[in-house]
């Protein structure tokens, strides 16, 4: 399809779900009051490491309305996930919940009360006695985990080389060597994970807030041993995720055996301090990055060594390094990653894990090497960009990243940049400006959908995919609105279930590039469905060969006579409730002769006021390379928010343990910062809009991810221009420019 002919494709309609959600009709999984519901909170461990030698649950036992408490003692038995991605049987952590007696971080899961109120259940989750013993000093720090127990290889992430590095870098005349840390981040989604779980015999019914209602169905069912089938997850409003939703945790296995146990639904919240501990975080990173110029200003050496933290139940490695493979053109690369375990909880994808701490790495040592270079940051990018993938060895699929920083430093205004540190001044504040590239994958993944003309004329979309906030609601319309030439007002959305055809996950930016191929292919089908049954016997266009026959914008024609009959008048005299079409969309061979990556470049203005020790973000310039844009505002809303989350990131959110007892001190919205609406800059987007021509559908790539990439190094590099201060150290905060 052209773009020219497109009529709602690209457009910046509003949220087709817009309405339910603020007059409060979009159903949350917490929002199910099912009849007879009773309520479960979790005990959680006090101690960060030690062993349980017992636990004393008879005073929480005969408090009033309890009905059951669980823990490693009485736990029915469950089975480990396979944890497979290709099966949709990953989960976040491997281990079961209380599957043994040990406490690996504080704030696990040793116990779960059910009663008949919430008020009951959490009176009584206080009377339950945990008795530890061989309690042990934590190790929480990234130093720490590596002092205690030593650095491991990720199966999943072997070590990276091409060329020599090390001995390019040794020779080169221009050389940075510097080591950057980034520190636990929280996800925090408004929306509390949260659990409503119901048994109809041996089917399990649960609403989940998930990013994953089928490889949620899949791994519950895994782990609770039961036919797949007979686990439906629903999942119609999320309220947020980040990635902390994509992979079964154990309060979701609970609240499942709970009502089994008890036998009446029981829902579970994780309230908020919980949500620090035991449904994942970004993990803390130590990188070093050794990048070499030669005279001309060109890349000749770049080592990017990263150290990840995991917990001790699971590994999970934030593979900072994955960008510097790829992004710029260099001979001499290597990239390698180590895990490191502590007693923390176990980390999880957050938005653009990986790329987004590893290129405020990159991206801060390739500043420090254009200056050294003495080249212009935007400059020493546009020499060094690569030209096709030096990784996989193929071309680009398509990429426009020169376009983004030339767009960046025509808006911004750069070239007034003067390049001395601290030289750029207004009143009493000192002014910096630094510049980043961003780089996320373009993933897709397989996915189908059945699309219905139903009897009431209107359009119908079915499939096991989720809006976790993004807009999948509305593209999925735009598109299929797109291809049945039929206003959005007659199209209808039906996802977040996992029994309807099998859906993508809302994960690494790749809900809508998987799911828009299936959306169009199934309306399509359905199409040649309707024109074959409107010239069928009984039919208001019968006796008509389907080829004497069109469809066009909700009515069948005939070329010959000009007849026409509507959708549903084509339904209905077929007797029947919607005519179908279901469709299968998957990525070919395309992927294995390009390499697909979004691109995109961020420049940035913060204003440091040394009198007041007051730093802020004045404004954010960015553009991006992210294929062809369905809905603008959905698109802008999605890069929006991840650039005020790349703030966050650089200046702001840390989780802090205390090194003694292991505990997140930081577990509250209080004292763990995020940018709040007086911190949000002014913020310039761009989108290039070229089409992928190899991504299939409509050639877009995804929108969720891209936007934090990238956008924390180019803060932090505004901050050394303004300051003169390199800090390495995540995030840059007022008592470290102080120091
Ligand atoms: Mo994303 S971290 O795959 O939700």
């Amino acid at each position: 399809m052209s773009t020219e002919t497109l009529q709602i494709v690209g457009r910046g309609v509003d949220r087709v779900e817009g309405r339910a959600k603020v007059t409060g009709r979009a159903n949350y999984a917490a929002d199910n009051f099912e009849k007879s519901l009773v309520h479960a909170v979790g005990v959680y461990s006090t101690v960060a490491s030690a062993r349980i030698a017992g636990i004393d649950d008879e005073e929480a036992r005969r408090a009033p309305g309890v009905r059951a408490v669980l823990h490693h003692g009485n736990i029915p038995k469950l089975f480990r996930s396979p944890n497979e991605m290709d099966d949709n049987t990953r989960v976040s952590e491997v281990r079961t919940p209380f599957e043994d007696e040990r406490v690996y971080y504080a704030g696990q899961f040793v116990a779960l009360v059910v009663a008949e109120t919430f008020e009951e259940a959490r009176w009584a989750s206080r009377l339950v006695k945990v008795r530890y013993t061989d309690e042990q000093r934590p190790a929480v720090s990234v130093a720490e985990s590596e002092r205690a127990n030593g650095q491991r290889v990720h199966s999943e992430t072997p070590d990276y080389r091409r060329g020599d590095a090390a001995q390019a870098w040794s020779g080169a005349p221009v050389r940075i060597d510097a080591t950057y840390s980034t520190p636990v981040e929280v996800h925090n989604p408004l929306e509390l994970h949260a659990s409503v779980a119901k048994w109809n015999g041996d089917k399990l019914e649960i609403h989940e807030s998930t990013q994953w209602v089928v490889g949620q169905q899949r791994a519950l069912a895994k782990v609770l041993g039961v036919p797949e089938e007979n686990v439906t997850v629903l999942a119609p409003f999320i309220g947020g995720g980040f990635g902390g939703k994509l992979f079964l945790w154990p309060h979701t296995i609970l609240a499942a055996v709970a009502a089994r146990e008890v036998k009446r639904p029981v829902k579970l919240v994780v309230e908020r301090q919980r949500m620090f501990t035991t449904v994942g975080h970004r993990p803390a990173t130590r990188q070093r990055l050794r990048v070499a110029a030669d005279a001309a200003g060109k890349l000749v050496a770049l080592e990017h060594e990263t150290i990840s933290q995991t917990s001790l139940v699971h590994d999970f490695l934030e593979s900072s390094g994955q960008t510097s493979k790829a992004l710029y053109r260099c001979a001499n690369v290597t990239v390698t990653h180590r895990l490191v375990s502590g007693n923390v909880g176990t980390p999880t994808p957050m938005r653009a894990p990986g790329a987004a701490s590893g290129l405020i790495a990159l991206e801060g040592a390739m500043d420090e090497l254009a200056e050294a270079a003495k080249v212009d940051p935007i400059e020493f990018r546009l020499r060094n960009l690569a030209d096709a993938d030096e990784e996989k060895k193929r071309p680009w699929s398509g990429n426009h990243a020169r376009p983004c920083c030339e767009i960046v430093r025509e808006r911004f205004g750069w070239t007034r940049r003067k390049a001395e540190p601290g030289s750029m001044r207004e009143g009493a504040e000192v002014i910096g400006w630094g510049f980043a590239l961003a780089s996320w994958s373009s993933e897709r993944e397989e996915a189908e959908a059945r699309a219905e003309f139903r009897a009431d004329g209107r359009l119908r979309i079915v499939c096991a995919t989720q809006d976790i906030g993004t807009g999948t609601y509305t593209v999925i319309a735009q598109v299929a609105a797109e291809v049945s030439q039929l206003p959005l007002e007659r199209v209808e959305v039906a996802i977040g279930r996992s029994d309807f055809p099998q859906g993508p996950i809302s994960g690494g930016s790749m809900a809508t590039s998987s799911v828009t191929p299936a959306v169009i292919d199934a309306t399509k089908k359905a199409i040649e469905k309707l024109v074959e049954t409107a010239g069928k016997k009984g039919g208001p266009l019968a006796g008509q060969a389907p080829d004497a026959l069109e469809y066009r914008a909700g009515a069948v024609i005939s070329k010959s006579d000009g007849r026409s009959a509507s959708i549903a008048e084509v339904v209905n005299a077929a007797r029947l409730a919607s005519v179908d079409g279901e469709a299968k969309a998957k990525p070919g061979e395309e992927r294995k002769k390009y390499s697909f990556r979004e691109f995109g470049a961020h420049a940035v203005e913060v204003r440091w006021d040394p009198g007041l020790a007051k730093l802020r973000v004045a404004r954010v310039v960015s553009a991006f390379d992210v294929g062809r844009v369905i809905n603008e505002k959905t698109a802008k809303n999605q890069i929006y928010g991840s650039l005020i989350m790349g703030l966050g990131m650089a200046l702001m959110e840390r989780s802090v343990y205390d090194a003694r007892t292991g505990h997140v001190v930081t577990d509250n919205l209080a004292d763990y910062l995020v940018p709040v609406h007086a911190d949000v800059p002014e913020m310039d987007v761009t989108f290039l809009n070229i089409p992928d021509e190899h991504m299939g559908g409509f050639g877009t790539r995804g929108i969720g991810e891209i936007g934090i990439t990238g956008i924390g190094g180019a803060m932090v590099n505004a901050v050394y221009h303004a300051t003169g201060k390199r800090l390495r150290d995540l995030p840059v905060t007022i008592e470290a420019l102080l120091g």
